[in-house]
């Protein structure tokens, strides 16, 4: 790998919720104790259940919520008590919900010169052209600059919230469900414009999907998330051909069985997923798990490096009685 653009160490952010009207906040543990590096022109896929900690994952990177311990590294350089601005020029989200993410009074060119303004960039004449390039690039024709978002479909507003992101040509771009919302026949189009302005600019994106096809096709590693911890992360082949955690393949047989409905994979696990304010002992996975044994409720598992990944699984930890060599499930 080139040197690495993000790097991740034992992050962590615990919440206090309270439940019930008199009831004692009490911590929960959104993401657990992650470690990640992604080189540059990487695609790291994020993957796991409604409420495993994707999106809080994501609000950290790009400094909307302090992580409660560990460190985020951009180049090398911590940003906890960098100044948000200035993170803001390296990283840029694109979210789920383009309609939601885009002030509907403003016109299109306000939309997606706003950052260079806030940033205090150029001359308006040298941001009028930034803009109308930056359209041009992500396949919007220079006459919705007078328009607003209501007057745009649900592809079109995505564009414009690329073309926002990419305006202050950041160097990673943070993706939370980006086609999530749309048509199928346009989920397509935006993902092959993604991948091509990677391409064209050296991009690293975060990109977090429950659409584990469309993860396949983009993502160069996928790292899989259960309740807030990173349970295993391999490059994309890798993982997709021999997934070693049983929760990865759990995940994968959902390919077969996606419930639209939902927008969640069924994993077939039968047992629900856990509270996170009171989560399992010992391996949070146990109680879904088909291989679990005594072990797995006593002890959380270590992440392991299996082949060219991680894997947090007793199975794969040498130290263990439970340690199968080459088990892949
Ligand atoms: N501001 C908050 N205060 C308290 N709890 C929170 C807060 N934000 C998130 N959580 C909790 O943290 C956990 C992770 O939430 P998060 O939104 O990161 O999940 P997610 O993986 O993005 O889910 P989804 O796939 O539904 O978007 C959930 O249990 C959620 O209820
Ligand atoms: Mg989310």
């Amino acid at each position: 790998m080139t040197a690495p653009v993000l790097e991740l160490k034992n992050v962590a952010k615990t919440y206090r919720v309270k439940q019930g009207l008199f009831g004692k906040p009490k911590p929960l543990t959104a993401v657990n104790d992650v470690s990640l590096t992604l080189g540059r022109g990487e695609v790291l896929g994020l993957v796991g259940e409604s409420g495993c900690g994707k999106s809080t994952l994501a609000k950290i990177l790009l400094g909307l919520e302090a992580p409660t311990s560990g460190q985020v590294l951009v180049d090398g350089e911590e940003i906890a008590g960098q100044d948000r601005l200035a993170l803001a020029r390296r990283i840029q989200p694109i979210f789920q919900d383009p309609y939601s993410s885009l002030n509907p009074r403003k016109t299109i060119a306000d939309i997606v010169s706003l950052p260079l303004r806030v940033h205090g960039i150029g001359d308006s004449a040298s941001r009028a052209k930034s803009v109308r390039e930056t359209l041009d690039l992500v396949g919007l024709p220079a006459r919705v600059l007078n328009t607003y978002p209501s007057q745009m479909s649900g592809g079109q507003r995505q564009r414009v919230a690329i073309a926002r992101a990419l305006i202050m040509r950041p160097e990673i771009v943070i993706c939370d469900e980006p086609t999530s919302a749309l048509d199928v026949s346009v989920q397509s189009q935006i993902l092959n414009l993604l991948n091509e302005l990677r391409e064209e600019f050296g991009l690293t994106y975060l990109f977090i999907s429950h659409d584990l096809a469309v993860v396949e096709h983009l993502a160069t590693r996928v790292a899989v998330m259960y309740l807030g911890r990173i349970v295993e992360e391999a490059p994309v082949a890798a993982l997709f051909d021999a997934p070693r955690h049983p929760y990865a393949r759990a995940l994968l047989n959902s390919v077969l069985t996606p419930d639209p409905a939902q927008g969640v994979p069924d994993t077939q696990l039968g047992a629900a997923y856990p509270n996170p304010i009171a989560p399992p002992p010992g391996c949070h996975f146990h109680p879904r798990c088909p291989f679990a044994q005594d072990h797995c409720k006593a002890a959380a598992p270590r992440s392991v490096p299996v082949g060219q990944g991680h894997v947090k699984c007793h199975l794969h930890d040498p130290d263990t009685p439970m340690y199968r060599p080459d088990f892949t499930v």
